[in-house]
């Protein structure tokens, strides 16, 4: 791989004609090193946000031991890639074979679930791979449904169980698992430490209503990144009030806490750079979008932090709008993407912050989706972890107290 100082000696050395993905590994190692210093407990990571297995690796080197994988090309992707691994396969919806093949051929031994039926799928296909005996090591995480509503993306709809049936599934799974655990997730990019207090209230009501052991818990993922209208509170914040949220739960005296971050381990691993290929007045016609790495802009309007990759460009700017290059009118990103108002084809863009649900959700409709890949040196254009981020609820004249 290339190594450049930065974008703009990438576009120099290269003028990239397909978009090209630029990797930071120093900081994918500092966001980790930051989670398994400072989260008052296990970090996984979850490996959809970003499967890339340089990533995988950067992630290990640093501390990261635990993945939380959700399909069986996951499981296969990371135990080939760091053959140590221990994988937990967090997907409350899993194929009878994907059980099997997880627990028998790549030693997978901790499962989510949020129903019976889940319960009972994993009991069958677990025996299965256990040559018809119901193994005595497994780690079971019932997943609740928690409120998304201080989250950028919901993960409210599709997963979990209400606590209506909690206390049951709990007192089941219990009946399996050697080590009983309680999972799940606030909803992506969580603007505030308090949806985590909130959910782990409902953690509590569910273990006092099911009155059974409980050996970890489970907060998921959800921690947030720096983007454009998008300034979250310090990392440190959330894992003060997770953990003494937890200490206080009725768990087990051996209990111990997770946590389950994609976003906040690679959103600054990766930027883009692309090409302007047209200018219609205030829309920028590039070469990659919804169907690249730019499905959260086109899909949910995500604003990411760009600029020119130019010397000379006028200091004045104005806001853009993009046309991704396939033929589709929803190949359309909104932003708005300030940038110089003498933009014109043929100059290159960067766009920051892409390492999260970018550059994984990538395909090949219409004959784009190539790119190339480069390793730069400089810093991303936003960090949570750099040591020099202000608190952004606290004013010069105004204290919040925490
Ligand atoms: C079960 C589970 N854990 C963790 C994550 C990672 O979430 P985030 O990227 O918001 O940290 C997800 C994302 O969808 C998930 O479904």
């Amino acid at each position: 791989m290339h190594i450049h100082q930065d974008a703009l000696a990438v576009v120099r050395a290269a003028a990239p004609d397909q978009p090209a993905i630029l990797n930071r590994p120093h900081a994918a190692a500092r966001a980790a090193r930051f989670f398994v210093e400072k989260f008052p407990g296990r970090s996984l990571y979850a490996v959809k946000a970003n499967p890339s297995p340089d990533l995988l690796r950067v992630l290990w080197e640093a501390g990261v031991t635990h993945y939380d994988v959700a399909s069986i090309a996951e499981v296969r992707l990371v135990r080939s890639t760091l053959p140590q691994a221990t994988l937990c396969f967090m997907h409350p919806v899993k194929a009878p074979s994907a059980i099997v093949e997880a627990y028998r051929d790549h030693g997978v031994r901790v499962f989510s679930l949020d129903s019976v039926e889940e319960l009972e799928k994993i009991r069958l296909a677990t025996t299965e791979a256990n040559g018809g005996v119901l193994p005595e090591d497994l780690t079971l995480c019932v997943r609740l449904r928690v409120s998304s509503e201080y989250s950028e993306l919901s993960l409210a709809s599709k997963f979990g169980c209400d606590l209506t049936t909690a206390g049951e599934l709990l007192q089941a799974t219990r009946q399996v698992a050697d080590s009983l655990g309680v999972c799940f997730h606030v909803g992506s990019q969580s603007m505030s430490p308090h949806a985590y207090v909130q959910a782990l209230e409902k953690v509590r009501a569910a273990i006092v209503d099911a009155s059974v052991t409980v050996d970890i818990i489970d907060v998921g993922g959800g921690f947030p990144s720096i983007y454009p209208g998008m300034e979250p509170p310090p990392l440190e914040d959330y894992f003060g009030v997770i953990d003494r949220t937890y200490e206080s739960l009725p768990v087990s005296y051996s209990a111990e806490l997770w946590c389950e971050p994609g976003r906040a381990l690679c959103a600054e691993y990766n930027s883009i750079i692309v090409r302007v290929d047209k200018r219609r007045e205030d829309e920028l016609f590039i070469n990659d979008g919804a169907y690249g790495a730019l499905f959260d802009a086109a899909h949910v309007g995500w604003r990411f932090p760009v600029r020119l990759l130019r010397d000379g460009a006028s200091a004045e700017t104005e806001p853009f709008s993009f046309y991704g290059p396939t033929c589709d009118d929803m190949d359309h990103m909104d932003g708005p993407f300030e940038l110089p108002v003498d933009i014109k084809p043929g100059d290159y863009i960067e766009i920051g912050m892409l390492g999260a649900y970018g550059a994984a959700m990538k395909t090949a409709f219409n004959g784009f989706g190539a790119n190339e890949v480069y390793e730069v040196l400089d810093e991303p254009m936003a960090s949570q972890y750099r040591g020099d981020r202000r608190d952004p609820r606290v004013s010069d004249n105004v204290v919040s107290l925490r």
